[in-house]
């Protein structure tokens, strides 16, 4: 597809994303924010050297109640960290984060503790992420005895239940990880982030262990008889520890012009709920900042 091709479909994809918007609007009407980041920024120092890794450098989101939120981005970009920041796995350097109304990083001892029973995280590796030396019935259960729930019988009937509902039989909770697939491991990930019905649940590249190729052919196409160009990017992500002047996507993106190794482009609400960082979006230069 030439460039003028991909120019006249801007007026469709801007339909269809208006579209898009709208239906977003209308679940989100009436919903409770849960989780509010703002300005959120976590350099890494690098070590022998003054420079530090722009691992996340001014993110801005809110998720509502019941809301699924999905980072999309290439290896490296930062999608990690902003989840561990989240739960305060790791500090920020900067920004705030709220969750439930709370100022999530002003919070210490008991407070954080209560906080961190209603954030809960799937990690991508589950290799890593399961102790080889606990059975799964310990794994998935805990969470219930760190944070006192339950007797003994109460808890295993819950494990049970947390198992089937992952798709897992409940006899195997008394085996140990390494008897399980990649994608099993990845189910007992998630029993276990299950177990004390959090608020908010991180997923850090949840699926990557399931059945990639059955999730991919599910996910439903709009019009079939539509076909997407696909936009390969050419060339690697920049080092996050000197990255580009302007927006740090010019060097790659099929899109851009003279003056966006210029312009670093803030967050801009260019209609309600949909906003952008770019400067050939057509609004964006008439939008209010956002971030
Ligand atoms: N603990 C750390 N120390 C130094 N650099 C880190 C650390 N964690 C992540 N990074 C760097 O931060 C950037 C973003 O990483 P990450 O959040 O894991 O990206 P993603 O999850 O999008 O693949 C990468 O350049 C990575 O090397
Ligand atoms: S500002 Fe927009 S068009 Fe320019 S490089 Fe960035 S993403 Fe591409
Ligand atoms: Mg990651």
């Amino acid at each position: 597809m030439s460039t003028n091709e991909r120019m006249q479909s801007v007026p469709e994809a801007e339909a269809q994303a208006a579209k898009m918007a709208d239906a977003r609007d209308d679940a989100r009407a009436g919903r409770e924010e849960l989780v509010r980041v703002r300005g959120l920024v976590k350099h890494f120092p690098v070590t022998g050297s003054d420079d530090v890794v722009r691992a996340v450098d001014g993110v801005a989101f809110e998720i509502l109640r019941g809301e699924t939120l999905g980072l999309v981005g290439e290896s490296g970009c930062g999608k990690s960290t902003v989840g561990r920041c989240l739960l305060r796995l790791i500090e920020p350097t900067r920004g705030e984060i709220s969750f439930a109304g709370q100022d999530v990083l002003a919070l210490s001892g008991g407070d954080l503790r209560r906080l961190r029973r209603e954030m809960q995280i799937i990690f991508q590796d589950p290799y890593a992420s399961l102790n080889p030396r606990l059975k799964v019935r310990d794994i998935v259960g805990e969470p219930l005895v760190i944070h006192g729930i339950g007797s003994k019988p109460e808890r295993r009937e819950r494990v049970a239940d947390l198992l089937k509902k992952v798709g897992l039989d409940p006899d195997y909770m008394n085996r140990y990880p390494h008897e399980f697939s990649g994608g099993q491991r990845q189910r007992i990930g998630i029993a276990r982030a299950l177990a004390l019905n959090p608020k908010l649940i991180v997923a850090d590249e949840p699926v990557s262990a399931l059945y990639t190729r059955a999730l991919l052919s599910a996910i439903p196409i709009p019009d079939p008889t539509r076909r997407r160009e696909r936009i390969v990017l050419k060339g690697d992500v920049p080092t996050p520890i000197n990255p580009p002047t302007g927006c740090r996507f010019h060097t790659r993106c099929p899109e851009a012009i003279p003056e966006c190794s210029r312009i670093d482009p803030d967050l801009r609400e260019i209609s309600p709920g949909h906003t952008v960082a770019c400067i050939r979006v057509p609004g964006w230069t008439q939008a209010p900042t956002n971030a």
